[in-house]
């Protein structure tokens, strides 16, 4: 499939797809399920919350253990689902997760199982979470200063994180990625340092460019740190170049980092670095993800407007096939992009989704 490409360009018809479970109509395949958890977080990032008075879901609606299980099996047996990602909110908030790993692990011994969290309480928890059998996990780091950490965040707890990440690399898990949002005039100086601090760890760092997706509603086309910007910025301490392994449908364009003054011919990369450039160089063409949000609902697009409700499947009886027929219409339905088929984040037509980051999973 095209990933330069800004958006798939015309729709499918049924058949074209047909061998492909949840295919949509314009020629994408799914099977990569990211399952939120729980709306609920430990910390309060600016591009994401809002300092107070989120509502959050009541804990009847959450889906439960057993129902995470089961959304997730439905996914790998019946729709082709290949790759599951745990997101909240923060799901190390619910108790639990290793439950929900294990019994996904145990019914399905070859699918990738992944977690991305904010590493908080990670440190006691991750040898747990790797005997149970995740296979990978992705923390959220938009800095390593301590100052910079609490004004992003509205909280003191870079220590915490750093404790989590260290964990993660001493119980094995590889790759431990790292995911970093910068913002103009908060952090926007510090790619770099950021950058040379996960290289030494061996952790994989990726950028995110801002969406907008927060629940304060700042996000501005006019502040938004590019990807052209931020490659530049850490051009001026190492030399990158493209990763030769094909992208794939994943988000971040991949970067080979090496020192810069070594001689071309013979480099060899300190390690890589990603870029997802969702807002100036979209991959929507190229999505293959669908998801559940913590009360039970699909998204086909991370920018959906519309919701299937499965919740109402999973509690009233119905089948596994009842279920994944109805996740297979949602999917089908998927918008071309940005969660409308002739939208992009630029245009003054954009209308932010109901929900925030925080409560579709990211
Ligand atoms: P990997 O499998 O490790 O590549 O995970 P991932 O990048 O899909 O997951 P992660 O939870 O670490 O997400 C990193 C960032 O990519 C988040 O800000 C996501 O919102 C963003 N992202 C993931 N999927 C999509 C997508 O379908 N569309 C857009 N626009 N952004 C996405
Ligand atoms: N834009 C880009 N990324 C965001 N995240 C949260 N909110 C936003 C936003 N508005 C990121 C978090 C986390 C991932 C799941 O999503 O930093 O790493
Ligand atoms: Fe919590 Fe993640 Fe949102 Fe930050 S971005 S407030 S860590 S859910």
């Amino acid at each position: 499939m095209n990933v330069t490409s800004k958006s798939p360009d015309s729709p499918k018809t049924a058949q074209s797809t047909a061998h492909f479970p949840l295919a949509d109509q314009w020629g994408r395949v799914a099977d990569d399920l990211r399952i939120s958890l729980i709306d609920k977080c430990n910390l309060r990032c600016t591009y994401c919350m809002p300092e107070e008075g989120m509502q959050w879901l009541p804990k009847k609606s959450l889906l439960s253990t057993a129902e995470a299980i089961r959304i997730a099996d439905i996914g790998v047996r019946l729709l082709g689902v290949k790759d599951i990602r745990f997101t909240g909110g923060e799901p190390l908030i619910r108790r639990d997760l290793e439950e929900i790993v294990a019994g996904v692990r145990a019914l399905h011994p070859d699918v990738s199982i992944s977690l991305t969290t904010n590493a908080i309480g990670l440190d006691k928890r991750v040898a747990g979470l790797a005997e149970a059998g995740l296979t990978r996990i992705n923390v959220s780091l938009d800095t390593v200063r301590k100052q910079t950490f609490a004004e992003m965040t509205r909280r003191d707890r870079l220590d915490a994180v750093i404790r989590g990440i260290d964990a993660a690399l001493t119980a094995g898990l590889d790759p431990v990625k790292v995911n970093a949002v910068m913002l103009r005039g908060i952090n926007d100086d510090q790619a770099a340092e950021l950058l040379d601090w996960c290289l030494q760890r061996g952790l994989q760092l990726r950028f995110i460019e801002q969406m907008p997706l927060d629940a304060d509603h700042n996000w501005a086309r006019e502040n938004l740190v590019s990807a052209a910007e931020i490659r530049e910025q850490i051009s001026e301490q190492f030399r990158i170049a493209v990763h030769p392994a094909p992208r794939g449908s994943a988000p971040a364009q991949l970067w080979d980092v090496f020192a810069k003054d070594e001689p071309v011919e013979d480099a060899t990369p300190l390690g890589q670095v990603g870029i997802i450039a969702s807002v100036t160089e979209s991959f929507c063409a190229a999505c293959s993800r669908t998801r559940i949000t913590a009360d039970g609902h699909i998204r086909s697009c991370l920018f959906s407007h519309e919701e299937t409700d499965l919740m109402e499947l999973l509690r009233d009886g119905s089948s596994d096939e009842d279920i994944a027929r109805r996740w297979q219409s949602a999917m089908w339905m998927k918008p071309r992009a940005y969660g409308s088929d002739d939208v992009t984040l630029n245009s003054a037509d954009y209308v932010q989704p109901e929900r925030t980051m925080s409560a579709i999973g990211g």
